[in-house]
């Protein structure tokens, strides 16, 4: 949002009541036809503003859009997030940030966010399509580890933990983590991370942090076979949610375990990744490039690595692959 078109936002969201074309004029320093252009600028964006030509202009309703603005009101972070971009619709926010790294100034680009309001061709893992309508919170955050490479997946554990962490502070749910990279509640599927890499031998250049929340939208406009495993925050509690205030708590909390990650405070991560799981002690069926098997989910250890008690007793390292509870 330009600069002047959010101190019109502010002045209207700080008077009590209609203000007139003409004082906002003397105090934004404009003339009455730019405050009539930021208006319709501000109404194009979702917000609810009546205008009388007794009374002047008056904010009755915020914008149902996640749009920094909003989000910014309620952000505590140092870094992540500070810089955003927004747009209201894109094949995915994931191809948008991989776009900026292009010949972009990677220490600069290090915590921002590209968000959509929509994804025409959203990404899940393994190259599935991930379907993104309004409503959801699809977004993609850039970052420029300095962690040894063997220890990336611990980036999409530490957005698990703070997108569980968030839904549970925001909204009293008991939102847990299902290894690898999916976020439950009861056993439906509410958010999903993608991490794309980007790295050479042993030194990651950067990575993206693709993070998608199925907030406000009803599932029936998914197809019957993916509603049966997806659930929205809406559909849970029956009411919609502030999209950019979860956001916000998502990215603050995503902050403080990427900090523990930087400062090699493995051991703290995954503690409380285990204390959110609902994997451990499930007796789950895994599924990698080579091979399937059943077992019990024991432990994750250092890296992420899930380890799994098969039915002969010999304990398996699953690094990557699907998984289901069984
Ligand atoms: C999964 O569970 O398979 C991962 C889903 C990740 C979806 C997010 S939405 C924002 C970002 N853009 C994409 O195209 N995908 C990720």
């Amino acid at each position: 949002m330009k600069e002047s078109l959010y101190r019109t936002l502010q002045l209207l969201e700080e008077a009590d009541g209609p203000v007139s074309g003409e004082v906002m004029a003397g105090r934004l320093g404009i003339t009455r036809s730019a405050v009539w252009k930021q208006i319709r600028e501000l109404r194009d964006q979702g917000y609810g503003i009546e205008s009388s030509q007794k009374e002047g202009y008056r904010l009755v309703s915020p914008s149902r859009r996640l749009l920094p603005y909003s989000i910014r009101k309620h952000l505590k972070t140092r870094v992540i997030g500070q810089r955003m971009l927004y747009l209201p619709t894109t094949p995915s926010t994931n191809d948008v940030a991989r776009w900026l790294t292009t010949g972009g100034d990677l220490d600069r680009l290090h915590g921002t966010i590209v968000i959509a309001e929509e994804q025409t061709g959203g990404v899940g893992r393994l190259g599935r399509a991930w379907v993104s309508p309004e409503g959801g919170i699809w977004t993609t955050i850039v970052l420029t580890p300095t962690i040894p490479i063997d220890h990336v997946f611990m980036v999409t554990m530490a957005g698990a933990i703070a997108i569980a962490r968030a839904i549970r502070r925001e909204f009293g749910l008991g939102a847990m983590i299902k290894w690898p990279n999916d976020v439950l509640i009861g056993d439906k599927k509410v958010a999903g991370l993608l991490l794309e890499l980007d790295a050479e031998a042993d030194r990651i250049n950067f990575c993206l942090l693709g993070i998608g929340i199925d907030a406000n939208f009803d599932p029936s406009v998914l197809s019957p076979e993916l509603q049966q495993g997806i659930t929205t925050l809406r559909a849970e509690l029956d009411e919609e949610v502030d999209r950019a205030r979860l956001l916000a708590r998502v990215l603050r909390e995503f902050e403080r375990h990427y900090d523990l990650l930087e400062a090699q405070e493995y051991e703290a991560i995954v503690r409380e990744w285990r204390s959110l799981s609902s994997t451990l002690d499930h007796h789950v069926r895994v599924r990698t490039l080579m091979k399937s098997f059943d077992g019990e989910a024991i432990d994750i250890d250092e890296y992420g690595a899930l380890l799994v008690r098969k039915e002969n007793g010999r304990i398996e390292r699953v690094i990557a692959g699907d998984l289901f509870h069984t």
